[in-house]
């Protein structure tokens, strides 16, 4: 332990014992280490009583996101809570949340997530990316980093993600053309299935139909099982496990959930390497340009990529759905902006091609637009980290380790210090050099080396979607001034359905 570490035990003890020799003229003269540790019994917060009536009875688990920032206004930038079981230190403030990010160690830890991990280890199942830990997780990350992070390796799917955008268009024409006012109902239902289609075409090389006319079963039965696992992460997180024996229900539909999503995987893994190794047999060579093949080649155990392929067909729904339909909800009520988002997109992309990487590289708006959207609705609205090894200090507290630390992205990416008029869509305050934001007040990928490894593939994914989208139609609200507001599901979602009208241009 380090000196400081240990000295600031002693002191914390010393202040619990007498707490009159820490009064404020003693500290005066003390040196700045010792005048700020205080301990997590003196930090802020709800009583468990009060915590756990707004979350059951006022709705407060879809109100997670505006709880942080009532919480924040009532005990300041940081408080500590109970979930259920689970004693967190809720942080809200930029800095506060740097000075975490840079204590996070060598192979950060991002919550216990323990219901997902729980889940694998009855069902004797692998980690994937989001829930390996240590060693196991730093090799994924390095294989998986190496296909996902890098520029040209990402670029490198561009033609696969234009085929699904151009099979996305084609649904869009067809729902809307149902309708006689040329409305999309539901839009984040449409870029669900496009998420789902656009992930499994960057990690099968293969299309699984989700934006034919008819909907495959199985894809629909996917897509709800991604929703009931996710309200029910928290709903089992909340409840100390003795509970899950008295109200077996939310355990159950959750691990139910989970075994349909693993069984969509296998079933379309087992697929695409029984078709491999019967042009391998026929002796065609093969090479292929998918994520399941890479995965392959570095010799992962098959379950460590049903866990992995699982994992990351999970994440790349949910995300690319909510930012589009954030996205384009926003754009709709904001004519002017996308009319200036159009004219970048007309300007940048010749004679009405489709857009490549390249394109929407020279798109300054268009990037700006995906940050604002993200700012305003970050998907993941609160994200964590535990450091096992060490007590860490944040602010003037001293954090015992193995605490589980939530950084509230949602409060501080809206708060008016950092961004003026926060809750308004004004993507124009990221082109400017001069207003310069704390680069920790929104960070909707995460931070450092456990940060989003889909990152670069979202981006490019959301670009095309939204710069074709623009080139088609001219999007407009379904409905003059009714609003949507987020709700928390473990990710932020739309709380009710986003319906907008599709204009031919
Ligand atoms: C707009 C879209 C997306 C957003 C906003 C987003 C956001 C995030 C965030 C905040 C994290 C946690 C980072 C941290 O702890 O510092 C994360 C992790 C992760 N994301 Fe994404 N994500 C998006 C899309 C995707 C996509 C499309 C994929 C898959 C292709 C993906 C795969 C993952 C994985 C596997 C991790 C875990 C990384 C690790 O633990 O090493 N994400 N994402």
């Amino acid at each position: 332990m380090p000196q400081t570490i240990k000295l600031a035990s002693k002191v914390s003890l010393l202040a619990r014992c007498f707490p009159e020799m820490w009064a404020e003229p003693a500290l005066k003269s003390q040196p700045k280490v010792l005048q700020t540790r205080k301990t997590l019994a003196e930090m802020p917060g709800p009583s468990t009583l009060s915590f756990l009536t707004d979350l059951f009875c006022k709705k407060g688990l879809s109100r997670l996101h505006e709880l942080q920032i009532e919480s924040k206004a009532k005990y300041g930038p940081i408080w500590k809570a109970s979930f259920g079981p689970i004693l967190t230190v809720n942080v809200a403030d930029p800095s506060l949340i740097e000075q975490v990010l840079r204590q996070e160690g060598k192979h950060p830890i991002r919550s216990d997530l323990s219901s997902w991990k729980d889940y694998r280890v009855s069902r004797g199942h692998s980690y994937g990316l989001l829930t390996a830990e240590g060693e196991e997780w730093q090799k994924i990350r390095s294989i998986l980093g190496k296909h996902m992070l890098k520029p040209k390796e990402v670029e490198s799917y561009t033609g696969t993600l234009n085929d699904v955008v151009s099979d996305l268009i084609g649904r869009l024409e067809h729902q809307r053309n149902l309708h006689e006012q040329r409305v999309v109902k539901d839009v984040a239902g449409e870029f669900y299935k496009f998420g789902l289609e656009g992930i499994s075409s960057v990690l099968f090389e293969s299309r699984i139909g989700c934006l034919e006319p008819k909907v495959p079963k199985e894809t629909e039965t996917f897509i709800s099982s991604i929703n009931t696992m996710f309200v029910m992460t928290l709903l089992t997180m909340a409840m100390p496990k003795i509970l899950h024996r008295i109200f077996p229900k939310p355990w159950q539909k959750f691990c139910e959930s989970w075994d349909y999503m693993f069984a969509f995987a296998k079933g379309h893994i087992d697929k695409r390497m029984a078709e491999i190794s019967e042009r391998i047999s026929r002796g065609e060579k093969v090479e292929g340009k998918y994520l399941t093949y890479y995965l392959a080649q570095e010799k992962l155990s098959m379950k460590s990529i049903y866990g992995n392929v699982t994992e990351l067909l999970l994440a790349g729904v949910d995300t690319i759905s909510s930012t589009l339909s954030w996205s384009l909800y926003e754009l709709s009520r904001h004519p002017q902006v996308q009319a200036a988002l159009y004219k970048e997109i007309t300007a940048t992309v010749k004679d009405n091609s489709i857009p490549t990487a390249a394109d929407v590289a020279k798109m300054p708006l268009l990037k700006a637009v995906m940050k604002e959207t993200l700012r305003l609705y970050p998907v993941i609205p609160s994200n964590a980290r535990v450091i096992s090894d060490r007590d860490i200090q944040v602010g003037d507290y001293l954090i015992p380790k193995k605490t589980l630390i939530s950084l509230c992205q949602y409060a501080t990416s809206r708060d008016e210090k950092y961004f003026s008029n926060p809750n308004s869509f004004q993507p124009e305050r990221w082109l400017h050099k001069e207003d310069s934001h704390h680069p920790y007040a929104s960070i909707p990928f995460g931070f450092g080396k456990r940060s989003c490894v889909g990152r670069r593939i979202a981006e490019l994914e959301v670009y095309l979607a939204l710069a074709r989208i623009l080139m088609h139609f001219e999007v407009k609200p379904a409905q003059e001034g009714h609003a949507v507001k987020p709700m928390t599901r473990t990710l932020l979602v739309p709380e009710t359905e986003i319906s907008l009208q599709f204009l031919n241009r």
